[in-house]
């Protein structure tokens, strides 16, 4: 099998409720695969499957070759999972935190000491690795998880949400460290988030996931490559546009392929924005609206996955976050 993760129908329910829906895909070697789906679409279910401690429903799984039912042992030794619920004992060091999980993996003394010393300075807490865990910053202890996630050196890295809960600028700081181990080592990873920017960033490849099923998956750049125009102009108007007024100004703009209206906001899916945005605005205009704010911004995962579900990712957040995310929270990472 060439493969390093092969997901054949792999189908998880929880009594009535199906959390993973017949789900196939596959991870190639040294591969980074995304798996990007909002609150509740089973993107940790199938990560507890692959990391063998959830039994399937029916399906079958295989990481490097082995199968995740019958040879769940031998794929414990090899895979490093970085779990979504923050699980470093905060009553110990990072040093300490380390060490015991070395031990646990049976890595010799010598060792452990140097892996130790490698990954702390790697995730920038060198200064830091005496220092109580329960002293540390939300984002310190995120780039601890991941150093004990590759302490034992796997071959396969599941990382759940490695960023959740953390500023913007955290959360760079974490893919960047991310980014640099993968130049020095061949590791294949499943990340799951439910943060565009962090799929796109970190990702060569990206399965959207919504109510436990894969409903579209390819680069980046292929998944918006299926959804009509390459821009949005985004815009807010007084008055709203009606709805009846929409297809009256889609016909007299070339290029201008679909129109949403949201929280007072007007998303014109367009090709080159920045070409269409001025004869947008002059009819808009003409028509007797006042535009009061444009941003033209390219197509982005988020618009992929309205696209295919007809809703924004984010239930919880509104969606102009999606285009001010990276301007510069003020929080600082320590
Ligand atoms: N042990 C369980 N018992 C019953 N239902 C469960 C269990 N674990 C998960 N579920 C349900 O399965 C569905 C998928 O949950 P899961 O945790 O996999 O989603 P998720 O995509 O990881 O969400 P989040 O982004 O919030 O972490 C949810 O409806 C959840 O309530
Ligand atoms: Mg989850």
């Amino acid at each position: 099998m060439s493969n390093t993760v092969e997901i054949v129908e792999l189908t998880k329910k929880f009594g009535q409720k199906v959390a993973v829906d017949q789900v196939s895909f596959a991870i190639a070697p040294g591969e980074i695969f995304g798996l990007l789906g909002p609150n509740g679409s089973g993107k940790t279910t199938l990560t507890r499957m692959l990391c063998t401690i959830l039994k399937p429903t029916s399906g079958r799984a295989y990481v490097a070759g082995k199968d995740i039912i019958r040879e769940a042992k031998a794929i414990r030794k090899i895979i490093g999972v970085v779990p979504q619920a923050l699980t470093t004992d905060l009553d110990l060091t990072a040093w300490e935190n380390l060490d015991i999980y070395g031990q646990l993996y049976a890595i010799p003394k010598k060792e452990r000491r140097e892996r130790s010393e490698y990954l702390l300075e790697s995730v920038g807490l060198t200064h830091r690795a005496h220092d109580l865990v329960a002293t540390y910053s939300g984002g310190m202890r995120r780039r601890l998880e991941l150093a004990r996630g590759l302490m034992h050196r796997p071959q396969v890295l599941f990382l759940d949400e490695p960023t959740i809960g953390l500023d913007p600028q955290s959360r760079h700081v974490i893919w960047e460290i991310l980014g640099k181990m993968l130049q020095q080592w061949r590791l294949t990873i499943l990340l799951t988030t439910h943060y565009m920017e962090e799929a796109e960033y970190l990702c060569r490849r990206v399965a959207i996931i919504d109510y436990g099923k894969i409903i579209a998956l390819d680069t980046p750049s292929g998944l918006k490559k299926t959804l009509p125009g390459t821009d949005v102009v985004e815009m807010t108007l007084c008055p709203a546009l009606e709805p009846g007024a929409v297809e009256a100004i889609t016909a007299k703009i070339p290029g201008l392929h679909r129109v949403e209206v949201g929280d007072g906001l007007h998303s014109f899916y367009v090709d080159e924005g920045s070409r269409t945005m001025l004869p947008l605005i002059d009819v808009l205009r003409a028509g007797g609206h006042q535009v009061e704010k444009v941003v033209v911004r390219e197509l982005s995962l988020e618009d992929v996955f309205i696209h295919y579900t007809g809703r924004s990712i984010r239930e919880e957040e509104p969606r102009k976050i999606s285009w001010i995310i990276g301007a510069g929270m003020p929080q600082t990472i320590q």
